[in-house]
């Protein structure tokens, strides 16, 4: 939700500004701004409402603000529609900030400002926080910042300017993220460090309530006493083309195919003598041979790849899994304490529900486990032990090659877990491993030969107004992700049902409007869902059927419309081949309807704000 940026050093400021805020465009992009010291020390502020393209557009036409210093916004609006004047940075007489978050109690400081006799021009929460720090500015910049601190609530990440001091910004935090970069005689703030990959990867990661200086030669943080404080330099270790399109007109389908080295990169150095081996993260199977129930809380496609993980850790391990919606987990009063293991999985590893989850658990003496992306973000640092997939920057707001690497994840865990729980062999646990360490080369493979056919089903579907997605047992996990991607990116509408479940009302709704894309990878229960495609054909849906070539061997010919066939392997580890053609599908169907798939509109890549 948000990008933010902020530069000092030798270069055209307004350049890096804009060029950093590319990179961060996935964060929201439904307006954005810059501001800039110009030569006589005076700040200049060009923003426009939508995408990053009108801000360099309107750059172009009117001109750049001319410095060395400043700061930039990307918008996802929370406070006030998409306009210009709601658009950050956002002024007061001699402060001016760029803001990612939400200020929960904005609308009573605007009350005591306004009777003050501050007068406001934009509906955001963010003006509140600019004036504020005009309010109790007394010259000095962080006395002036912790008193605003001490005053607002909610989650933000500020950078700030003050008109008295243009050789420097100033950087802030709770609950959103904000890094520090540097480079030779240059520093930068930013959302996030891919950002800044294309000028440094050295960085420092700012916590909640410390306090950043920046001048283009050095930074100083003090925490929220305001005691000096020295913090550990960090190193990217993402390099700057993994965060570039690289040739693929988006990033969704460069993700897409960037999933089989996505697998094999998160799965093949957590295994050991052909076993799964997670100690480096922490878990041992003496640990988790303790574990009695599991409880897994994520949001989004993270919460799906979790819907995976149920299925195949009680398939195999045995142990009951419940997954949560962390929105819904937070505030239902939920039934864990110790000896109970809860499972965060996020790309992101800043989404504020799944962040609040992981609090409440630990708070009532469950273990955390994370499965997490970006490092060193606050799930993964929050939690008592972490598994990272390691994905690469994901940089399209549908996420892909995160949840294939979530998924890779689960297995590895269910695998060790059932060793640990007694409940396969040593041999078969090898087995499984062994099947999963094959799956880039499959996935590969799905890539290769799906795409022509997804992207003609893909064109069929361009006047669909409402889909079914349809399936059984790990297939109605998966479809859940499918049905997800395609009306995020393309803006159909679509529901994924258990199969079974059709009867239960859903079919009311079945007409020859009503495509219904059908999974079916689990030998043991293809011939009932066959029999559903072949209820719903009959009430006049088209049917597009994923499903095996061992399954497609089986059945008569025209039981589907359109039939998109992956080859057969282990049965426990279809999801991680079947979802591709799901995740094609989506992106084809998107472009077909003239959307973006990178940018859907309404959403953000990372959910900081409830
Ligand atoms: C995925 O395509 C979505 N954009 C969204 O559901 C996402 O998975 C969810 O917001 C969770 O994000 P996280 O993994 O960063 O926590
Ligand atoms: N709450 C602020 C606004 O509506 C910031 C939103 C954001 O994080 O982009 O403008």
């Amino acid at each position: 939700m948000c990008g933010i940026v902020g530069y000092l050093g030798h270069r055209d400021c307004s350049d890096v500004l804009v060029d950093t805020l590319s990179n961060l465009e996935y964060r929201g992009y439904d307006s954005a701004g810059i501001a800039v010291f110009d030569a006589q020390n005076t700040i200049q502020t060009v923003k426009a409402q939508g995408k990053l393209q009108n801000l360099r557009n309107k750059l172009e036409k009117n001109g750049r603000p001319e410095g060395h210093i400043g700061i930039g916004h990307t918008r996802w609006a929370t406070h006030g529609e998409p306009s210009d004047i709601n658009s950050h940075p956002h002024s007061a007489p001699r402060v001016t900030i760029v803001h990612n978050g939400i200020i929960e109690n904005y609308q009573e400081l605007k009350e005591f400002l306004i009777g003050e006799g501050r007068t406001f021009l934009s509906e955001t929460d963010t003006e509140v926080v600019a004036q504020l720090l005009d309010y109790y500015y007394d010259g000095n910049p962080l006395t002036t910042i912790d008193r605003v601190m001490g005053e607002v609530s909610g989650s933000f990440a500020l950078g700030i300017m003050f008109m008295d001091f243009p050789d420097r910004i100033y950087a802030v935090r709770r609950e959103s993220p904000l890094i520090v970069g540097v480079a030779d005689g240059e520093t930068f703030i930013a959302s996030d460090v891919t950002a800044i990959l294309q000028y440094t990867k050295n960085y420092y990661l700012l916590e909640h309530d410390e306090i950043a200086t920046l001048t283009k030669d050095s930074i100083s943080f003090v925490d929220k006493r305001l005691v000096p404080i020295e913090k550990e330099l960090k190193v990217a270790d993402w390099d700057k083309e993994a965060a570039q399109k690289g040739g693929y007109a988006h990033f969704m389908i460069k993700e897409i195919n960037e999933q089989p080295n996505a697998i094999m990169t998160t799965v093949n150095p957590r295994i050991k003598d052909g076993l799964p081996n997670l100690e480096e993260c922490g878990l041992t199977l003496e640990m988790i041979r303790e574990f009695k129930s599991i409880t897994v809380v994520a949001c989004g496609t993270a919460m799906h790849a979790g819907l995976v993980g149920k299925y195949v850790i009680e398939g195999i391990a045995r142990v009951p899994v419940t997954v949560d919606i962390a929105s819904e987990f937070r505030y239902r009063n939920p039934i864990i304490g110790e000896g109970d293991l809860v499972i965060i999985i996020s790309q992101s590893g800043e989404t504020a529900d799944s962040l609040a989850a992981l609090r409440l658990a630990k708070q009532r003496g469950a273990k955390v486990l994370a499965i997490v992306n970006a490092k060193g973000s606050s799930i993964a640092r929050e939690a008592d032990m972490v598994i990272y997939t390691l994905a690469g920057p994901e940089i399209a707001v549908a996420s892909t090659k995160a949840y294939i690497t979530q998924i890779s994840v689960m297995y590895l865990f269910a695998f060790e877990l059932a060793l640990a729980k007694d409940t396969v062999s040593v041999a078969e646990c090898k087995r499984l491993t062994k099947a999963l360490q094959q799956m880039p080369e499959a996935v590969q493979y799905v890539i290769d030969t799906v795409d022509e056919t997804c992207k003609f089903v893909g064109s069929q579907l361009i006047t669909a107004e409402s889909l079914l997605y349809i399936g059984r047992g790990l297939d109605y996990a998966l479809s859940m992700e499918g049905s997800l991607k395609l009306k995020e990116v393309s803006y159909i509408h679509s529901e994924s049902y258990a199969a079974g479940e059709l009867k239960h009302g859903t079919i009311s709704l079945i007409d020859d409007d009503m495509p219904v894309i059908a999974v079916a990878t689990q030998s043991d229960l293809m011939e009932k869902t066959i029999s559903n495609v072949v209820e719903v054909k009959s009430r006049g849906a088209k049917v597009i059927l994923v499903c095996t070539d061992a399954c497609a061997a089986k059945i008569k010919d025209g039981i589907a419309d359109y039939m998109i066939t992956i080859p057969h392997t282990d049965e426990l580890l279809m999801p991680i081949t079947a979802v591709v053609p799901l995740q094609i599908l989506a992106y084809y169907t998107s472009i077909n309807r003239g959307a973006n798939p990178d940018q859907p509109k309404n959403l953000a890549k990372s959910v900081t704000v409830e």
